[in-house]
């Protein structure tokens, strides 16, 4: 990724400028996040793995006029890998408008903010919790002085008021947000406000410390129903208070399987949860799909290897079309001649994402 310099122009009235870039993940949840109450905290906990290659950066500068009258900061510019998104603008002028209570060292501020995206763009994969965590360390960055516990707390809290999943792409690894009254699989203090990592060498047993992840693309086409639509519907969803129940259940399974390398487990788990949020966004009012015929395809491919070979392997999806083949490591050469000979012709234009988890985002 080239990285162009902000362009701010000298402006007389503006008596200082700080500027700062941050690189920051995509997640793949294992257990999802689907639905949410007030102000935008989650109906259940959910828990994911940070990407490591499919990233967004942000170069921000934040610049402070010599007179304002407004409390809150207010973009001045936005430019996506060069262009202006007009939809992608109002949603970070309204967050930044929703939220100068929790940012008050920024009122009055004007920012200017130039993203860049480390994949492509055609591919569908959804880009927003790796943007809004970019933006909410960016803006926490200025007038830091918090230790890093409590900075990238902080952190997570503002980028889950930009975009829920976004306060999971703030850490690596594995990462759980929302209150979980589970003593038995977690030490850490869990909230509803903001993600904590969880880590490898306490949750994970070795099997599930390199994951790689096969982002098969089915479909690039936006979709037709937003996840914020989603959540929406989740609100009178008939099925709302059996998700909450299965989602904590699940969670506490998951936690016990990854810590003990049982991949029969977490592969069942993964699997139902993923089709368990097609199911719910099936049985909304009105219903939907998001799933296409080659996203069955692959998922019985998938299926199909795993029996016959008795592999740790498993899938998830988002809130949409493509399939995500998680996998150790050590499976790489293996998975991806199977990708290559048996899932690619499911794929649009042959196209998939060879990542993997990584270790979170970085201050460039
Ligand atoms: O963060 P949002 O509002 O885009 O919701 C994302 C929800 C899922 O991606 C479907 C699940 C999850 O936990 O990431």
């Amino acid at each position: 990724m080239s990285k162009p310099n902000v362009n701010v122009k000298s402006d007389s009235k503006i008596t200082s400028t700080y500027c700062c870039s941050w690189r920051a993940p995509s997640n793949i949840a294992l257990i999802k996040y689907w639905g949410k109450w007030g102000r935008q905290l989650p109906m259940n906990p959910s828990l994911s793995f940070s990407l490591k290659h499919s990233c967004i950066e942000f170069d921000t500068c934040i610049e402070t006029p010599a007179d304002f009258t407004t409390t809150n900061p207010k973009l001045k510019s936005l430019l996506v890998d060069g262009k202006e998104i007009a939809k992608f603008s109002a949603r970070i002028e309204k967050f930044l408008a929703s939220t100068g209570d929790l940012l008050p060292e920024l009122a009055g501020k004007e920012i200017s903010i130039i993203s860049r995206a480390s994949f492509p763009h055609s591919t569908g994969i959804a880009s927003s919790a790796a943007s809004m965590a970019a933006l909410a360390l960016s803006l926490c960055s200025f007038q830091r002085t918090e230790d890093d516990l409590e900075f990238f707390r902080r952190a997570s809290l503002i980028a889950r008021l930009a975009s829920g999943s976004a306060c999971r792409s703030v850490y690596g690894g594995a990462v759980l947000w929302g209150r979980c009254e589970d003593d038995a699989c977690i030490d850490e203090e869990s909230s509803d406000e903001y993600a904590i990592p969880l880590s490898s060498e306490k949750y994970l047993a070795p099997l599930f410390r390199n994951m790689k992840d096969a982002i098969l693309i089915v479909d690039s086409t936006p979709k037709k129903v937003s996840s914020s639509a989603g959540h929406q519907m989740m609100i009178d969803h008939p099925y709302r208070e059996a998700r909450v129940v299965l989602a904590h259940e699940n969670l506490h399974k998951i936690l016990l399987a990854l810590k003990s390398g049982d991949a029969k487990v977490v592969a069942e788990i993964v699997e139902m949860e993923a089709l368990g949020l097609h199911g719910l966004m099936m049985s909304s009012m009105p219903s939907y799909l998001l799933v296409r015929p080659n996203t069955i395809h692959i998922i019985e491919r998938v299926r199909e290897l795993r029996e016959r070979e008795s592999l740790p392997i498993f899938f998830t999806l988002d809130a949409g079309p493509n399939v995500h083949l998680l996998y150790p490591q050590e499976l790489t050469s293996k998975i991806k001649a199977f990708v290559a000979e048996e899932l690619l012709r499911f794929c649009e234009g042959g196209e998939w994402i060879d990542d993997e988890v990584g270790s979170g985002p970085l201050r460039l």
